[in-house]
């Protein structure tokens, strides 16, 4: 059995696998850094004035990973004991639910979207009806835009707006993962700004689609950003000279949103072939960004073996939700998309044929 290391593979399995760039790697040896724990190392700063300034929300502070984001923003919101609500497949209330019930004391009120993951503002409304007995309090509404589990799934300014209306008259505020939300802006058209006027607060990453090797930013007001730096000492999330990261992080934030048409358009193609070669697995109109997952059940053969046997023709992919899970990024072309399809060629015929 082949190994990663034996690489080259051709590797679907998240956009977070991306390698920095000769260009990063160059600013990286560069950077000019000081201890960002005391507040001044002026690279990350730099970084975290211009997501201020493209979100045009007045603060933004640099975290190491886009999960302690989330637990730091949720902290800031909801006091132990009470509830968030979160779609039931989001991020933050399901791959990092364990987090928030240790670090913040959080439970979920898990709601489920009609479709890829998106909630209405009517669910959020039905949500936050009061508690007739007066014993439940909910803190905090999250979204996720784009939504992973969703496939990718953008949602629109005007269902942010929605949302934000009923959580403002709840007096309830909202918060955005939004590990892909430039993603989400390539699809829509919209500037990121548009979306964080919506929300009282909100992550993106640099390590996803915008292909730096690490790190993601929460923005909000002066105040949100001033208890959330607070936090990031107690979560042991402070750094010192991340400049050196931030440097690779500033090229991903001011080039990494331009490409991101070609991850989507990559997939999309990728999604048109694996339809053509196992119909009904996925319908390539879903797929508006750069994730995409092809259900392969209807082949009785578990999603395991799929995946192993993608990985012995060279190809990695990442099982989630119960289905095979494909993501373009920069490292992905067309040769790229080629060698997947022809992967798909061979292990469905391998697979389905025994
Ligand atoms: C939607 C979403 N939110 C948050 C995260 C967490 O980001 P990180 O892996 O940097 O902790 C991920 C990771 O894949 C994600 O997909």
């Amino acid at each position: 059995m082949r190994s990663v290391s034996d690489g080259p593979y051709v590797d679907l399995r998240s956009d977070t696998v991306t390698k920095p760039t000769p260009a990063m790697r160059r600013a990286m040896a560069d950077a000019e850094v000081g201890d960002d724990w005391f507040g001044d190392d002026p690279t990350v700063n730099r970084l975290q004035e211009r997501l201020a300034e493209l979100t045009g929300r007045e603060a933004a502070l640099y975290l190491p990973t886009g999960t302690m984001c989330n637990q730091v923003a949720m902290h800031v919101f909801a006091r132990s004991g009470h509830l968030v609500v979160s779609e039931e497949s989001a991020h933050t209330c399901g791959v990092e639910a364990s987090s928030s019930a240790v670090l913040s004391g959080i439970a979920f009120r898990r709601v489920r979207a009609a479709s890829r993951g998106l909630l209405t503002a009517a669910q959020v409304a039905a949500a936050l009806e009061p508690d007739p007995y007066d014993v439940t309090r909910v803190d905090l509404v999250t979204i996720e835009n784009t939504h992973q589990v969703g496939g990718g799934a953008a949602m629109p300014v005007a269902d942010v707006r929605a949302i934000h209306a009923v959580c403002a008259d709840r007096g309830v505020p909202l918060y955005l993962d939004g590990a892909r939300l430039f993603n989400a802006c390539t699809v829509t058209g919209a500037k990121v700004s548009e979306y964080a006027a919506e929300v009282d607060a909100l992550m993106v990453c640099l390590s996803k689609g915008l292909g730096a090797p690490i790190g993601s930013l929460l923005a909000g007001d002066a105040e949100f950003i001033r208890e959330a730096r607070r936090l990031r000492v107690v979560f042991g999330g402070a750094w010192r000279q991340a400049g050196i990261m931030a440097a690779a992080g500033l090229i991903a934030l001011e080039e990494g949103p331009r490409r991101l048409a070609d991850d989507h358009a990559n997939a999309r193609r990728l999604a048109e072939g694996v339809a053509d070669i196992l119909p009904g697995s996925l319908d390539p109109a879903d797929v508006q960004t750069n994730i995409l997952f092809a259900d392969v059940t209807s082949t009785g053969r578990p999603v395991s073996a799929w995946v192993s046997a993608m990985a012995a023709c060279g190809v990695l992919v990442s099982t989630v939700a119960g289905q095979v899970r494909m993501v373009t990024h920069r490292d992905i072309g067309p040769w790229e998309i080629d060698t997947a399809l022809d992967a798909w060629r061979r292990v469905a015929e391998e697979l389905t044929t025994r």
